[in-house]
């Protein structure tokens, strides 16, 4: 297998090629960080929402649905503390140009360190073969030992900083761990700024009667705003939950690493309302339950952790990110995050309208606290698909590149392959096709040897191709071969449901 940085390009060629994902207004040269996401990509993405979407409103009585707007009104990220607070901190280099977010080029410093660990602990695995202890070895080693401690000592100032908003420690500390400009690879550079992250358009076609509206950086607030409605038209008793899928807008500094930052994007967002003092049950509950969810996917257990939040945003009082192992290391995927009653009370002042539960048990009303989880959808895609791109080298020593993709939110299906076009096998094969369509996404192709479409259907990751001959015609068998183990068996027609369903159902992933 390729080095990651290898992997990571031959997996957004991949995209491309096999219509994942295409570049935003790819003929003008691309939109820097907007994506579109091609045939399969759109049934591969509906695939992942769908599995959230049942999890969270389907298998729980408490937690209902919303599609709110993504204009709301300007006064909401006032009160949500988006407006003053929601701001990276920016630096340039002078002799480059180039502007970068201070707190990633020092979090690519971390990077650095833990790459040089990590190298550390493979040669002594290589080294001590079986017998080897990676615990021990991390604790013992006065290497390592050292660089982990400088690790905790910078991630410490650098939260203290940005949490004091202190941006002139910011930039001494940048410039005490003598951190070079990539493009420059000098030390050259400006002040840290805050920059607001919120894209600004105008409502109104007239610029005298237009005012100023934010594309809403989080899909959260437009839960928050329509607490009540909710409540009281589904006559929601706390604990309880509401849930949204939609894009999301933010104007990110830095936008690389393919779908994994973006301007546009998508949030599948839950936010569960709780009695105050009762937040960190639920907080401990929904970590886990976020966890058992991603861990259902086989995606590989070891590809995940949790990253407790030391410096907390100003909403919360606990917080913490589920991060992926992607080819560029483990980073974000899932936030959940301990919000308090931060954001209604915040509505309730700047609307002067009550955002209050009655409690019919106490007689009482209480605005309640909010614990939310909070997912890119892209991101998720990133690791689905990161994490299901295989090089496997055959007996014929060709190399067969397939999707391992959990078979359940697999963009396609099934595809059914005549094994040739004539002596009516297409139609029999067609016949096949309409059996199945209503029930599974599925692909027919005629075209080329059968031995290239099996590649082709490994290439997007299709669980099962039926394969349609002259036995067919003869005895209605097909044969059926499995994308993992390319494995083939013959079944009848009338078994072929009922031998599938139960893999492809993703039911099966609860
Ligand atoms: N409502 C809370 C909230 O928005 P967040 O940690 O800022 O919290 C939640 O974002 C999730 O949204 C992240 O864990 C990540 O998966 C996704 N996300 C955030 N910014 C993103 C971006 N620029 N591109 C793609 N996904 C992003």
């Amino acid at each position: 297998m390729a080095n990651s940085e290898d992997l990571f390009k031959k997996i957004i060629g991949h995209c491309k090629e096999y219509g994942f994902i295409f570049q935003s207004s790819e003929i003008y040269d691309g939109l820097s960080a907007a994506y579109d996401y091609g045939p399969n990509g759109v049934e591969l993405k509906n695939n992942i929402k769908d599995y959230w979407w049942k999890s969270m409103v389907n298998m729980h009585e408490n937690i209902v649905g919303i599609d709110s707007s993504i204009f709301m009104h300007p006064k909401t990220w006032k009160a949500s503390g988006h407006l003053d607070a929601f701001n990276d901190p920016l630096i340039d280099n002078k002799d480059s140009n180039k502007r970068y977010r201070a707190d990633v080029l020092i979090e690519n410093y971390l990077t650095k360190i833990e790459n040089k660990i990590q190298k550390d602990i493979d040669k002594a695995s290589k080294k001590f073969g079986e017998t080897f202890d990676e615990e021990e070895f991390i604790k013992t080693n006065a290497r390592i030992i050292e660089r982990n401690k400088k690790i905790q000592e910078i991630k410490s100032s650098l939260n203290q900083y940005l949490s004091n908003v202190d941006l002139e420690r910011v930039k001494k500390l940048i410039e005490d761990l003598e951190i070079k400009c990539p493009i420059s690879g000098t030390c050259n550079w400006t002040e840290v700024r805050q920059f607001n992250l919120m894209f600004k358009t105008e409502l109104g076609s007239i610029s005298e009667s237009s005012s100023e509206i934010y594309l809403r950086p989080e899909t959260a607030q437009g839960i928050f705003v329509n607490f009540l409605n909710v409540q009281k038209s589904s006559r929601m008793k706390i604990p309880f939950g509401i849930a949204q899928i939609g894009k999301a807008f933010r104007n990110e500094i830095i936008a690389r690493q393919f779908i994994f930052r973006m301007r546009e994007f998508e949030q599948m967002e839950m936010q569960f309302f709780v009695k105050p003092g009762e937040e960190m049950k639920w907080y401990d509950f929904w970590k886990k339950s976020r966890l058992n969810w991603h861990e259902n996917l086989s995606l590989g257990n070891e590809n995940y952790r949790f990253h407790d939040h030391e410096s907390l945003a100003h909403y919360a009082n606990a917080a913490c990110d589920i991060e992926f192992k992607f080819p560029f290391g483990f980073k974000e995927l899932e936030g959940i995050h301990s919000r308090t009653d931060f954001d209604l009370k915040a509505h309730m002042e700047y609307s002067g309208k009550k955002m209050q539960y009655f409690d019919p048990e106490t007689n009482k009303h209480y605005i309640p606290y909010v614990v939310e989880t909070s997912i890119g959808l892209d991101r998720m895609f990133l690791a689905i698909l990161s994490s299901s791109y295989k090089e496997e080298k055959l007996d014929d020593q060709e190399v067969r590149i397939v999707l391992k993709i959990p078979p359940q939110i697999a963009p396609v299906k099934l595809a059914v392959l005549p094994l040739t076009k004539k002596d009516k096998l297409p139609e029999k094969a067609r016949e096949i096709l309409k059996s199945l369509q209503l029930n599974f996404s599925c692909q027919y192709e005629e075209k080329d040897s059968i031995g290239k479409r099996y590649r082709r259907q490994d290439a997007i990751g299709t669980p099962y191709c039926i394969t349609v001959d002259h036995e067919t015609l003869e005895d209605d068998t097909i044969t059926l071969r499995n994308r993992d183990d390319m494995s083939q068996e013959r079944i009848k027609i009338s078994e072929l449901k009922s031998k599938i369903s139960e893999k492809l159902d993703v039911a099966n992933l609860f």
